[in-house]
């Protein structure tokens, strides 16, 4: 697929030769900025942290950054919450620190893509602010999806609606002379406020932020929580009940509305008046066949696909995912991503090391979000072994890898948070269901002591659990079966065997018997990953071993383990 340029003078190029296509087949790391290293000393990650590690990300050998919100926040939701998207947050740097950012990681080859969060603001933010002073019905309240309360007085929510974070989507404010008031939407925390996409006004001010930190050089954006902007609600508005029992299949009144699209198109117009054109990524949770669109050349270009993410450790759950993930891509002319962990889920070396389910529902793997990996009976060695083989697995596939800060480290995630240093809006929001996302967002260990595990000079915002020191990057760098040389020789790779994005599934001789749990694909240039989600070892495959992800020490493949080979 190319992006052509619409527009009569491209502005700028942000690396020069940049190839257009760039983007389809990379390896792509998300840096949560407060968790990744603090060069300030205040207990929170920053941009000039980031700068500090810039070798860090290139000799693990990452196409792109992805980074999440460093705006001005209070940081209801993690940086989720934007209080001005046109800044940076004082306590992570300045937008010179920006500057000084993103041309260390250009100048070492590495792209950057910024998150952008357009479904609601803060309550901090200036419209916001603004909405509160102004009357019921004025311009500033109509950036906001406002209504009025129902009951005699208001007093009662326009409807019975919960947020995703749990508890109400709805919150009453008190107006300007000191009444109670209407009520506001926020399908996250009462923090976020939803914005109203039917507003121009709303629109444009995007499309300004889009310029914004395009002219400042950033590559493209990953687009937070992209099925949610346009709505469509009725004067009358559904239960919840009802909400959830009507299909996304465009027409429902909140997610994936089909005009949302319109929204994308927009931005695309955007992206085309730059030489290279800067790209998209959506986060869309809709249903899989529903994707291309957002992945579409019209549209952001690309789409988180969370399949493999959902999928148990299973050589057949692997195989279908990744071949329904290939086809879809090829519907919207883009590549496939590919995602184990993200700062939302919990880490995929825990979710391996969990058992399915109680009620048997989910399979081993699939229970993630549960309880931040408390559960006295994780199998740690297991889950990292299976984690392991996943992420070689996943390195091998065609399309873009989003990795997430740690994974490479086969971080586990961090149980031992006491409920007083929680930050994560779910735990206030749904007491005692869910202890929420915290645990995946501790501070990265680069060495083995020292305060905060080499994250800064002094402490870190979240506590970290001793474990992490046998985790630091400064353990692992110089072993050589560490999870972190796994990454870093895979990484490498996949850089020198990249061809085109296609894969040719095979069965291999020897194999017969655990076929069912031996899963292998050729890519072309002639190399082949296999991987055994078996416990049982198989025969290895004839072949040049690249990389494993275990030691091979004799002539088989042990169970739950991937391997690259380079075919005779
Ligand atoms: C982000 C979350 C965030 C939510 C609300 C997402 O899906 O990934 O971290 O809490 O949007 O902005």
């Amino acid at each position: 697929m190319s992006f052509t340029s619409t527009a009569a003078a491209p502005r700028t190029t942000t690396a020069e030769g940049t190839d257009p296509q760039w983007w389809r087949q990379a390896a792509v790391y998300q840096i949560y900025p407060r968790s990744f290293a603090d060069a300030d000393g205040n207990g929170i990650g920053d941009l000039r942290g980031i700068t500090s590690r810039v070798g860090y990300l290139q000799d693990l050998g990452v196409d792109a950054v992805w980074l999440s919100p460093f705006y001005p926040s209070a940081l209801a939701d993690g940086g989720y919450d934007v209080d001005d998207y046109r800044d940076v947050d004082l306590k992570i740097g300045t937008l010179d620190d920006f500057d000084v950012m993103i041309s260390g990681l250009h100048s070492a080859g590495i792209r950057l893509i910024v998150d952008i969060v357009p479904n609601h603001t803060s309550d901090r933010h200036e419209w916001f602010l603004e909405a509160l002073q102004a009357p019921k019905g004025s311009p500033a309240r109509d950036r906001y999806i406002f209504r009025d309360g129902l009951g005699e007085t208001g007093e009662q929510p326009p409807s019975d609606w919960t947020s995703i974070f749990g508890g109400p989507a709805w919150t009453r404010i008190t107006e300007p002379d000191g009444t109670p008031g209407q009520w506001f939407l926020h399908s996250f925390a009462k923090e976020q406020p939803d914005l109203n996409w039917r507003n121009r006004e709303v629109h444009e001010d995007f499309l300004r932020t889009l310029r914004f930190w395009s002219d400042r050089g950033v590559d493209g954006f990953r687009v937070d929580v992209a099925h949610g902007l346009s709505k469509d609600l009725p004067a009358n508005l559904p239960s919840q009940a009802e909400l959830d029992a009507t299909p996304k299949d465009g027409a429902h009144p909140i997610w994936d509305r089909d005009e949302v699209h319109e929204i994308y198109r927009e931005w695309r117009e955007v992206f085309n008046e730059y030489n290279p054109p800067k790209i998209g990524v959506a986060e869309a949770w809709v249903d899989s066949a529903r994707r291309p669109k957002y992945a579409s050349a019209e549209g952001l270009g690309q789409a988180f696909n969370f399949d493999l993410l959902e999928a148990s450790f299973e050589a057949e759950a692997f195989r279908e995912t990744v071949a329904f993930n290939l086809e879809l891509a090829a519907k919207s002319g883009s590549s496939s991503t590919w995602v184990l962990s993200n700062h939302d889920v919990v880490r995929h070396a825990t979710r391996y090391g969990l058992p399915p389910k109680a009620d048997g529902e989910e399979k081993a793997g699939t229970n993630w979000l549960l309880n931040g990996g408390a559960s006295p009976e994780l199998q740690a060695e297991t889950g990292l072994r299976r984690a392991r083989a996943a992420s070689l697995f996943e390195l091998a596939l065609p399309g873009s890898a989003y990795l997430y800060q740690g994974e490479e480290l086969g971080l586990h995630e961090v149980a031992e948070i006491p409920d007083a240093d929680r930050q994560d809006p779910t735990f206030f929001r749904s007491p005692g269901s869910s202890v929420g996302r915290d645990g995946c967002r501790v501070p990265l260990p680069w060495s083995s002591e020292g305060a905060s595990f080499g994250f800064g000079p002094e402490h870190a915002h979240l506590p970290q659990p001793d474990w992490f020191s046998g985790h630091s990057v400064q353990a692992q760098d110089t072993a050589e079966d560490s999870t972190l040389n796994m990454y870093r020789r895979a990484l490498q790779l996949r850089r020198e065997l990249q061809g085109e994005d296609t894969l040719e599934w095979i069965e291999l001789p020897g194999a017969e018997g655990s076929s069912t749990e031996v899963l292998a694909f050729r890519r072309p240039g002639g190399w082949i990953c296999v991987t055994n989600f078996g416990e049982q070892a198989v025969p290895l495959p004839a072949g040049e071993v690249l990389v494993s992800s275990q030691p091979l020490r004799s002539e088989v493949l042990p169970g739950e383990t991937t391997v690259w080979l380079r075919e005779h």
